[in-house]
Parts: structure tokens; C-alpha cells; sequence
């Protein structure tokens, strides 16, 4: 029998925002683990009737946590990616798991665009040019780099790498991909070596899932096919790209630039990052915009209400 969402108890890992914490107190019986400063120990004689966890990306969700909520349901996470989510561990008791995708992909794929033609187009150098007052001082601004009508390569054609491909149509771009295993029904085309979708591409795109199974996909060997005129851009995971390697090919002009949303050990950044004009860095913000961290608070609310009441989720986790 359908069970009623309303006042449900419910345990909230970390914040969503002000907003977002107001409606589910509004809404359910929440336990706010940020808040308490025991912790998991908060847990200790409160954990019984807990059915669902609202949790994020960011926030995370360990089997230890899982294994303390003896009336554990659901597991309702905000972000796309789920990393950081033991969804195995959630699987072994039947717990459901949902995310948000679908609401973020354009979102996040504009700004691979952003951040690709921030490179090539060193539209953050000529901002800070202009700003300075350089243009008057020392005249034209050094050429860039040409984008439409190159070859991008998509490493993880989903729902994001396919957003980010079909922006290319626009710019002429010629796209090819590598996946864990071929699509069928993509206007683009396959490539079953990432080094070699490096060693055709002008511009390297990373847009697949994080986690180890992707850790470090982006080597060594990979950068250096990519070359010396290649561009990076990452919107999906520091985890995915060796980090050092990459420093390393920039600072010795192997690699020709790199737009990055996302680093390995973020929020710290390779200080020789921070000096290289031919890299455009943003801090995580692939989803941040108002309309679409909106429509992502929104699916968690209606995954949540969605299952307590008995209708299912709407977006499970798809690993
Ligand atoms: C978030 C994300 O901006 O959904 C994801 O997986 O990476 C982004 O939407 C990020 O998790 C904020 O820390």
C-alpha cells in the first residue's frame, strides 16, 4: 500500500540551500546530520523510522551511514553524478537510488563551450587585456585559435556528451566519440581507442561519469596524442584526466591549452594553473544557474514525494 510522503522521517545530509532545507522541513520530519555536531552519533538512538536520505553529490553517501538506518527506503541525491553515493551497498537491501539528470544537460554543456572557446579564443586573457588598459598601451591583442570547423572528440557520448555534440552542429564541428561501447542511432562516429580520438581531435572533450572505473582514463599517452595544438575541456570529473600529466604537457607547450570545470583534488588548484594563459578555469559550476539548480532541487523533491507515496522514482539511478 501506497504510503503517504507527509511528515515521513527523513534524514538530510547536507544542505541544498535555504530554500530547498525549508521545504522538506515544511514537508517531512527532518534530521539534519550537518547540523549535529555528534555526527553520525546523532544516529545512535534516533536512526529507527528513518525511511529515506536526502543527500547530494557533494554530500555523498557512504555504506556505513546505510547500514545504521534499519528502515531505510529510499536514497533521493541531488546532482547527476553519484560517485560518491554506494549505490551497491544501498542495492544489497533493495534501497532505491535516484539522481538528477536530464535538467543539467544544456546547462553543462554550454558551459564546455564556454570553457572550449575560452581557450581558443582566449576571451578571458583579452577581457583582462582590454581591462587593463593593454589595448591602449600595447595594441593588438596575439592571434587565437580557430574553432568552427575543427574535429572534437567526446569522450562519454550520454546525455551531456550528446548536448555538448549536437551544440557543435552550429560551428560546424566534426564529432567523434569513445564510450565504454558504441551507440546505435548517433550521427557521430565511434572511435574504440581513446588515444587515437585524441590523436584525430583538434579539441578533447571529457563529459563521461567519474569514479574509479574512469580514473585517470585521460593519460599520459592520451595528452600527448591530443598534441601540442590540442585543447582539453572538462565539465565532468578531475578524477578522469591524470592531472599532473596534464600540468606537466602544458608547462612544456605538449599540450596547447585547457578549459577546466572540474580538477582532481578541487577546490585546490595546481598553482601552475593559476599562471598559464592558455587554461580557462571555472570553479564547478557546470549546473550552477538558477534555473537549472531549481529544476534539480525539484526532482529530488519529486523523486522523494514520488516514492514515499508509492508511485516510483522518477529518475533511478542508472549505473
Ligand atoms: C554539481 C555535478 O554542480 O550533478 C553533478 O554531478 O557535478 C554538478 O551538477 C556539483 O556536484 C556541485 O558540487
Amino acid at each position: 500500500m501506497a504510503t503517504t510522503p507527509e511528515r515521513a522521517r527523513i534524514l538530510q545530509v547536507g544542505t541544498l540551500g535555504e530554500e530547498a532545507d525549508a521545504y522538506l522541513q515544511a514537508h517531512y520530519d527532518v534530521l539534519r546530520l550537518w547540523e549535529d555536531r555528534r555526527g553520525l552519533g546523532a544516529l545512535a538512538d534516533g536512526a529507527a523510522g528513518i525511511v529515506a536520505i536526502v543527500t547530494s553529490v557533494r554530500h555523498g553517501c557512504k555504506a556505513d551511514l546505510i547500514a545504521r538506518l534499519p528502515d531505510l527506503r529510499v536514497i533521493c541525491s541531488w546532482g547527476v553524478g553519484f560517485e560518491t553515493i554506494d549505490v551497491a551497498a544501498a542495492r544489497d537491501r533493495g534501497i532505491a537510488v535516484s539522481n538528477t539528470p536530464d535538467v543539467l544537460d544544456d546547462c553543462v554543456a554550454d558551459l564546455a563551450w564556454a570553457l572550449l572557446l575560452g581557450a581558443a579564443r582566449r576571451t578571458a586573457v583579452a577581457n583582462r587585456y582590454v581591462k587593463t588598459g593593454q589595448w591602449r598601451t600595447i595594441g593588438a591583442f596575439p592571434l587565437s585559435t580557430r574553432v568552427h570547423g575543427k574535429r572534437m572528440g567526446i569522450l562519454g557520448l550520454g546525455r551531456i556528451g550528446q548536448a555538448i555534440a549536437r551544440r557543435g552542429l552550429g560551428f560546424g564541428i566534426d564529432v567523434r566519440y569513445h564510450n565504454r561501447r558504441e551507440r546505435v542511432g548517433v550521427p557521430y562516429g565511434y572511435v574504440d581507442s581513446l588515444v587515437e580520438l585524441a590523436r584525430w581531435a583538434d579539441f578533447l572533450v571529457v563529459a563521461c561519469e567519474g569514479g574509479p572505473a574512469t580514473r585517470h582514463l585521460v593519460s599520459a599517452e592520451v595528452i600527448d596524442a591530443l598534441g601540442p595544438t590540442g585543447i582539453i575541456v572538462n565539465i565532468a570529473r578531475g578524477s578522469v584526466i591524470d592531472e599532473a600529466a596534464m600540468v606537466h604537457a602544458l608547462a612544456e607547450g605538449r599540450l596547447g591549452g585547457a578549459g577546466l570545470d572540474v580538477l582532481e583534488f578541487e577546490p585546490k588548484v595546481p598553482p601552475e594553473l593559476l599562471e598559464m594563459d592558455q587554461v580557462v578555469l571555472s570553479p564547478h559550476v557546470g549546473s550552477a544557474t538558477h534555473e537549472t539548480r531549481r529544476e534539480m532541487v525539484k526532482l529530488v523533491f519529486d523523486n522523494l514525494a514520488g516514492y514515499l507515496s508509492g508511485r516510483g522514482l522518477l529518475t533511478p539511478v542508472d549505473p
